[in-house]
């Protein structure tokens, strides 16, 4: 374990196989990481860790790669593959944390609850105002949802509540669908959302998807919020288009090189930053400490992973 998970999980495995884990409440650096995989049969590791070919080519009995995360675009999947290791993640587990945590950062970025918040600590308040703080409607707006796998598919779902209209984009046929949501292309999703939300993986053609030139097709009274990966969007060309009222606000859980975030995007009032918190709930973060040690188990047991990246 590359990193101490919460004691209910090291405890569940404990009792089935001899574990190693980081010490340090600090990602391993890639030295130490190395060090620690050497021995190991299997590894759970964390978004935060780095495994390329030369990690895993330090580890010659490593059969399985735990990925404590939906997300693993962390791991050379080629590199495994030619290794013949197994690489798992943790989907499903925490679909409605980070579909929760989504919808924290849209009515917190439409109803302007971080100004809020500062202003109240500063002192400043002087009392109720009818122009004070004025944000935008939740109820009743379009909702566009880039990216309908599992995580999209929560958000949308929850939009019937503030009975918005959602439109989304997808790649693939998508499954589960409401009849009434639209599927249509990113281009024309931007022009009509009033908020838009990011849920796609980060590939090499997601990597900077959306850019100065997506920004600018958004409406000026729109929200972009990011709870995917940080390098999805263009952080320079985001904290640009706040600065410049481009779009009116942004709430990102997620940044390019995490744990340092664009200066400009710290400095925006119109930014909502969160420190990557979207699974973070202590049931979700145990169903997925579950889910990645019956992950190992199973391949180290030579049977099918629960849930093998696709
Ligand atoms: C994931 O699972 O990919 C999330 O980003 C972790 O919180």
């Amino acid at each position: 374990m590359t990193r101490r998970l919460p004691p209910s999980t090291t405890a569940y495995l404990e009792h089935r196989a001899r574990i190693v884990v980081n010490p340090n409440d600090r990602p391993l650096s890639k030295r130490e990481l190395i060090e620690q995989i050497r021995s190991c049969d299997g590894a759970i590791t964390m978004l935060t860790d780095m495994i390329d070919d030369e990690v895993m080519g330090a580890a010659p009995r490593l059969k399985v790669i735990a990925n404590y995360a939906a997300g693993y675009n962390n791991i050379d999947l080629i590199a495994a593959r030619e290794r013949a290791i197994v690489v798992t993640n943790t989907p499903d587990v925490l679909t409605d944390a980070t579909a929760d945590l989504t919808w924290a950062l849209i009515l917190g970025v439409r109803r302007r609850i971080g100004e809020a918040d500062r202003l109240v600590r500063a002192g400043a308040w002087t009392g109720w105002a009818p122009t004070q703080l004025l944000g935008q409607q939740v109820s009743g707006s379009v909702l566009g949802i880039v990216g309908m796998g599992r995580i999209g598919r929560a958000v949308a779902r929850r939009a019937a509540a503030f009975n918005m209209r959602v439109i989304y984009t997808s790649r693939h046929e998508p499954v589960d669908i409401d009849k009434a949501w639209r599927r249509m292309a990113l281009d024309e999703l931007l022009r009509s959302a009033d908020v838009i939300s990011l849920h796609v993986p980060l590939t090499a053609d997601t990597r900077g998807l959306v850019g100065a030139k997506e920004l600018a097709t958004m409406k000026p009274s729109a929200s972009l919020i990011n709870t995917s990966r940080g390098a999805v969007v263009d952080e320079e060309a985001l904290a640009d288009a706040l600065r410049r009222g481009v779009i009116a606000s942004a709430g990102l859980d997620v940044y390019a090189q995490e744990p340092d975030i664009h200066p400009a995007l710290l400095a925006s009032e119109h930014a909502l930053l969160l420190p990557h918190v979207g699974s973070a709930t202590l049931e979700t973060r145990e169903r997925m400490g579950r889910l990645a040690v019956d992950n190992v188990l199973a391949v180290l047991a030579g049977e099918p992973a629960p849930t093998p990246v696709p």
